[in-house]
């Protein structure tokens, strides 16, 4: 599409009489594009002294009229947008309340701008309209609105145009005391019809964050420019100077005039931030003199991450918000659809997030390789480094941490964000809760919905200061620091409502700070990550039946961790694989702690042919390949006590159970209706939506089965198969649930239609790469990614 035809679908009705814009250069002439192309204005009118712009525009029909002062067009204007240098303002304000007072136009018409400033806008207007009686308030016009649209291009001037220009571009608005509602919105509603969203921020707040984050950025591109040409052999220096140096001062190619201005203009702002980065330069410098080789790395691996975690943000990827989603599977029927191969399955997310805990507690440096590199356990390794811990990695798995031991921790300066990381919450919670300082934890808006005083309230018994500041019990937590509150926390003795490995990995953690004994008493058998990795790291645990203590006061020692494959995502092939005729897939050195296999148990009790093989130890963890077949799978009745052991499993079990021969029964499952969804509510629903007959119970579900065990053998190659479909075609959302998503795409194996699953982004919270491995055992998965990328621009 041409940039200057861009309409926007969603407007039509002219918001204004006649807009005047004052100055034709790449931002004015853009928006004066966008507002013809978007009829938003009956009338439009333009100053600007440069003739041949004006004269251009009248010819191509995009002004009405246009002059080289504002008394010649302004007549009947109810609003001006002023589009020039921040130095300019002055004059502009100056003929605008000549304006008003000679009548051609009112005292209380729209005034926007679109300056990089605001402050010093807002000032000037002030020197100007002290004494118009009608429509002014403390001094100021009631229609003033500074704005400043966070859009620009490489180039200037009229015939840069773009009406594309602020699609999806950010605008900030600067609302002062004086200005009224109608111009409020009647600004908001200008941008938000070009395409642009809007913010509003504090004068003084929208020049510091411009000028650390856009102002501060130019300046030192221009004085390394000139650094470096001003040394004797510059030429040398520039010839050799590499893509570094070309990235870092491409900015300095921009216009020096505007930049000049900017500088006068956001004067203090500008010497706050320079004053910081001096600061900051200075400690650097020192860190290389001393060859304080962790503290940099710290410092590099800190900032490496804070860009890729500010990248997410931005642009609204699951780190986030999994509330911004828009890639999708689809998933077309496949009629060879055997699942064969040999493949190892990424590490285990449970015990990923512990080695991140545990090394940066720990006393000395910890190696970890298998590390996940899936949003979940990215989100504590940034918790960590937010908190100060240098954190090498990750590069492929490895990470090397740098423990800084019980009482190492720093105060994060910003809320701790857990993405959609129940663990983490949980988990760090009750660390931060016998930390001296306080916290606040939050995450995206899945995890904002899932219950926390189930930790809350025993951390509170423990004499912990934590409130849930989201409704009914939900984060984002506020913990109070030991130091405020006076004394450590308590040891307590704590009998579980729930197998919780959350709850008792919280309480016990929080007790390693605790005066006396924690214990916790589970109902039945959770996993025990928590307390395999506390051995690990030298710290004595006692095990007594489902009662496990902790004493405070001790200390972990760094030890080298390596990471099994996370039996919760290799239940995806395994049920892959058992439900699809011609199947065999091995799966290499996957964790089998015995807290952890129920799955295999389930499936085994369903008739699914799963073996394994080459059992050995990986650190504290066993694991084997798994090798499973596929076979005529028949419904059970799941039993009650291998639930906490499967409790991630079951949305792909469901699938299992669809496909098996009769009825299966969940009960004693009501934990899975607080995961990352109501995971009972939701496989329910995409399995009906699938032709699922399937019954939803307060704790369970039951599905009937559609496998007939005597269909039609049909030879595909060298391969026999006898997969008859078993779910129809369908749209299923993920709910924001990474295993909902990969669970019906193992479903699409036995579709007779195409299935869509929406959503998906949410599998990188712990399967990076789930499409690419199934594609690569001969699933046929399609990734939509939708347009969940767009970058945020950028502009002075
Ligand atoms: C986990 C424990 C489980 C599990 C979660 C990871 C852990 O939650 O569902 O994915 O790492 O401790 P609950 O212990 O709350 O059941």
């Amino acid at each position: 599409m041409s940039p200057s035809n861009y309409k926007n679908p969603l407007t039509s009705k002219p918001l204004f009489e006649q807009v005047c814009i004052i100055g034709l250069g790449l931002i004015g002439a853009s928006l004066a594009q966008a507002i013809k192309n978007n009829s938003l204005s009956k009338r439009l009118v333009a100053v600007d002294r440069h003739q041949p712009s004006i004269e251009a525009a009248i010819e191509q029909g995009l002004l009405d009229a246009g002059a080289d002062a504002l008394s010649q067009v302004v007549s009947g204007s109810d609003l001006i947008v002023i589009a020039i240098p921040v130095q300019a303002a002055e004059a502009v304000f100056t003929d605008i309340k000549a304006a008003m007072q000679n009548g051609q136009i009112s005292n209380d018409c729209i005034i926007t701008d679109v300056c990089s400033t605001k402050v010093n806008i807002i000032a000037a207007a002030k020197q100007v309209f002290t004494d118009l009686p009608n429509g002014i308030t403390n001094g100021l016009p009631n229609g003033l609105v500074p704005a400043h649209p966070i859009a620009g291009g490489e180039n200037s001037g009229y015939h840069a145009r773009r009406s594309d220009l602020f699609i999806n571009h950010r605008v900030i608005i600067c609302p002062l005391a004086s200005t009224e509602d109608r111009a409020l919105r009647k600004v908001r509603a200008l941008w938000e019809s070009v395409g642009a969203s809007v913010i509003s921020m504090e004068a003084q707040h929208h020049d510091s964050v411009l000028a650390h984050t856009s102002h501060l950025p130019h300046l030192l591109a221009y004085n390394l420019v000139d650094q470096l040409a001003s040394h004797d052999d510059n030429l040398n220096m520039f010839r050799y100077a590499a893509g570094g140096f070309r990235d870092f001062t491409r900015i300095a190619a921009s216009d020096p005039k505007m930049w000049h201005d900017i500088f006068f203009a956001n004067q203090s702002a500008i010497i706050d931030a320079l004053d910081e980065y001096s600061d900051y330069l200075q400690n650097i410098r020192q860190l290389i003199i001393d060859k304080d080789s962790t503290a940099l790395m710290g410092l590099l691996g800190r900032a490496q991450a804070a860009r890729r975690h500010f990248g997410h943000m931005l642009a609204s990827t699951p780190y986030t918000d999994t509330s911004a989603m828009s890639a999708s599977y689809i998933i077309s029927p496949n009629t060879n659809n055997a699942i064969n191969g040999t493949i190892t399955i990424p590490g285990d997310k449970s015990i990923s997030h512990r080695s991140i805990m545990f090394g940066s507690l720990a006393e000395g440096v910890t190696h970890v390789t298998g590390f996940l590199e899936g949003e979940d356990a990215l989100a504590t390794l940034q918790a960590f480094r937010d908190m100060g811990v240098t954190i090498e990695g990750p590069d492929n798995g490895k990470l090397t941490i740098h423990g800084v031991g019980m009482h190492g921790l720093k105060p994060s300066k910003t809320p701790i964000y857990m993405g959609n990381s129940g663990t983490s919450m949980r988990l760090l919670a009750g660390i931060l809760a016998a930390q001296e300082f306080d916290s606040v934890l939050t995450g995206d808006t899945s995890l904002n919905k899932r219950p926390m005083e189930r930790i809350a309230a025993p951390l509170r018994e423990m004499g912990a200061v934590i409130q849930s500041t989201g409704t009914s019990g939900t984060s984002p937590l506020s913990i109070t620091g030991r130091e405020k509150v006076g004394k450590p926390l308590q040891g307590i003795d704590y009998d579980m409502p729930v197998a919780s490995a959350q709850i008792k990995s919280c309480l016990l953690l929080a007790g390693l700070w605790a005066e006396g004994t924690t214990s916790v008493t589970q109902p039945e058998v959770s996993r025990d990550h928590t307390e395999r990795m506390l051995s690990a790291f030298g710290y004595e645990v006692s095990v007594e039946g489902n009662r496990i203590s902790v004493e405070g006061g001790g200390k972990l020692t760094a030890g080298d961790i390596a990471v099994p494959a996370d039996i919760s995502s290799a239940a995806f092939f395994m049920v892959a694989a058992a439900i699809s005729q011609g199947s065999e897939l091995t799966l290499t050195q996957v964790g089998i702690n015995p807290t952890r296999t129920g799955v295999i148990d389930i499936l085994k009790l369903m008739q699914a042919d799963i073996t394994l093989t080459n059992k050995t130890y990986v650190g504290e963890e066993p694991v084997a390949d798994i090798t499973i077949r596929s076979s005529n799978l028949v419904g059970i009745k799941i039993p009650e006590s291998l639930v906490p052991l499967a409790i991630d499993e079951f949305p792909v079990l469901f699938i299992a159970a669809a496909c098996a021969k009769g009825r299966t029964t969940l009960t004693g499952a009501k934990e899975l209706r607080v995961k990352e969804s109501d995971r009972i509510a939701v496989m329910a629903d995409g399995l009906q939506t699938l032709g699922i007959d399937c019954t939803v119970t307060e704790d369970g579900l039951i599905i009937e089965g559609q496998g007939t065990h005597n269909q039609p053998t049909k030879v595909i190659g060298s391969q026999t198969h006898n997969d008859e479909p078993v779910f129809s075609g369908g749209h299923i959302t993920s709910h924001h649930d990474h295993r909902i998503a990969m669970s019906f795409a193992v479903a699409s194996l036995r579709a007779s239609e195409q299935i869509v699953i929406e959503g998906v982004e949410t599998v990188n919270t712990s399967f990076p790469g789930f499409a690419e491995l199934a594609n690569e055992v001969g699933m046929s998965i399609e990734v939509d990614k939708g347009d969940a990328n767009n970058e945020a621009g950028d502009k002075a």
